[in-house]
């Protein structure tokens, strides 16, 4: 520390002048942003302590900082986990999940058939390089399990509900099959949120998020969670040290500040989804409504069940009847409110549409298997006046 400042000249005080005055007895209501890359102490013998892992604190922002530990610790408290990290974005906590549960040269990696297109991409590009072998499964269909626990995987990784047809797998029976059968289930949860699911309360090993959707809430940072369970602390601390994915102080702190409001939001967004849902599944022009809350969806009861009854989360998923990509493009262009934005989980209602963009890459023929129509539309219900929305869709629809 540097103790005589007023006998130092003016470059040095520049340098030092103002800086770590210590907190004089109050406690910031909201935790700060710890925006700095190193953390100082009196003597070296702390840092060493620290570093041995003998004392909780902090030396390098890599290894941790106080403001992505709030956001850590709170993530962890919603989802029942012991350990969480925070990370630059949603795909580099899928990363860390596949390192940390043991991914590795030579083992299988059973990814379900039905992710996030840029996970399968990943997985294709960037693990199957490593040397691990991808398998794509049907985790929805319980006849096909068999055929999942025959590849001898050393991970599975899947959706809890998923993209864009909100489909619900099994979680229970499939965490207790993995792990009969050695293998570690990873669970991204992005679209579900601890209020609708916690994996790791079912046994799942990882949990992965995209801070981007619903814990930030507002659109305005990218970010990534990964949560596990107490046991894999030690692989979790390390491959967040070794691969410097973290999030920055700055995003950390606006995800810690969305979580406040993330009951209240996503209360909101389930109810005015649930809305959309049934006005929409009424509507000459639409063909078929995507929506676990809708009885005839092939996992309404199973996404009653596994989500306690809260909701059934604030996406859908739509096919306008006869549609093809002219009147998609005019029916998007002419709302007001539904943002076109690749993105999910804003304040804001957003409208996507899979063939040309979460699912550009695929081509006609897999969109087709994986049942991406021309005419299917993605909705992520915001937080806004649900009449206002309704509104807005029936204008849209009178395009078509
Ligand atoms: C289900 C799911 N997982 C992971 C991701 C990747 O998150 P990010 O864009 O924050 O890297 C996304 C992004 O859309 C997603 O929808």
């Amino acid at each position: 520390m540097v103790r005589e400042l007023k006998t130092k000249r003016l470059a040095t005080r520049a340098v030092h002048a103002g800086e770590r005055t210590r907190p004089n007895g109050f406690v910031p209501m909201s935790t700060p942003i710890y925006s700095s890359a190193t953390f100082l102490y009196d003597h070296l013998a702390d840092i060493d302590a620290i570093s041995a892992g003998d004392r909780r604190g902090f030396t390098y922002s890599r290894h941790g900082n106080p403001t992505n530990a709030a956001l850590e610790e709170a993530v962890a408290s919603l989802e029942g986990g012991g350990i969480a990290a925070s990370l630059a974005s949603g795909m580099s906590a899928i990363l860390l999940a596949l390192l940390a549960a043991g991914t590795e040269q030579g083992t299988t990696i059973a990814a379900s058939q039905d992710l996030y297109g840029v996970t399968v991409k990943f997985l294709m590009d960037v693990a199957a390089r490593w040397g691990a072998r991808i398998e794509f499964v049907d985790v929805l269909n319980p006849a096909k399990r068999n055929e999942i626990w025959a590849l001898k995987p050393a991970v599975l990784l899947l959706e809890s509900l998923t993209n864009p047809l909100l489909r619900v797998p099994d979680l229970p029976a499939l965490v207790a099959e993995a792990h009969a059968h050695h293998a570690r289930v990873i669970v991204d949860n992005t679209f579900a949120t601890p209020l609708l699911l916690r994996p790791l309360e079912h046994g799942a090993d990882f949990v992965v998020h995209s801070a981007t959707k619903y814990f930030g809430g507002h659109g305005d940072l990218t970010g990534g969670i990964l949560v596990a369970q107490e046991d894999y602390a030690e692989e979790v601390r390390n491959f967040t040290r070794l691969v410097g994915a973290n999030l920055g102080p700055f995003e950390a702190w606006l995800t810690l500040r969305g979580l406040k409001t993330l009951p209240l939001r996503f209360a909101r967004h389930c109810e005015n989804a649930q809305r959309l849902a049934d006005w929409l599944a009424k509507h000459p022009k639409v063909e078929h409504v995507f929506y676990p809350g809708l009885a005839n969806h092939p996992d309404h009861l199973r996404a009653r069940q596994l989500f306690g009854g809260v909701g059934a989360g604030g996406v859908l998923s739509v096919k306008i009847r006869g549609a093809g990509r002219g009147e998609i493009f005019r029916f998007v262009d002419s709302l007001e409110l539904f943002l076109k934005a690749t993105s999910l989980g804003d304040v804001q209602s957003l409208v996507l549409y899979p063939a040309i963009s979460s699912h550009r890459d695929l081509s006609p023929k897999q969109r087709e298997r994986l049942g991406i129509t021309e005419n299917l539309i993605r909705l992520s219900a915001g937080v806004e006046d649900v009449e206002d929305l309704i509104a807005d869709l029936e204008k849209g629809l009178e395009q078509i």
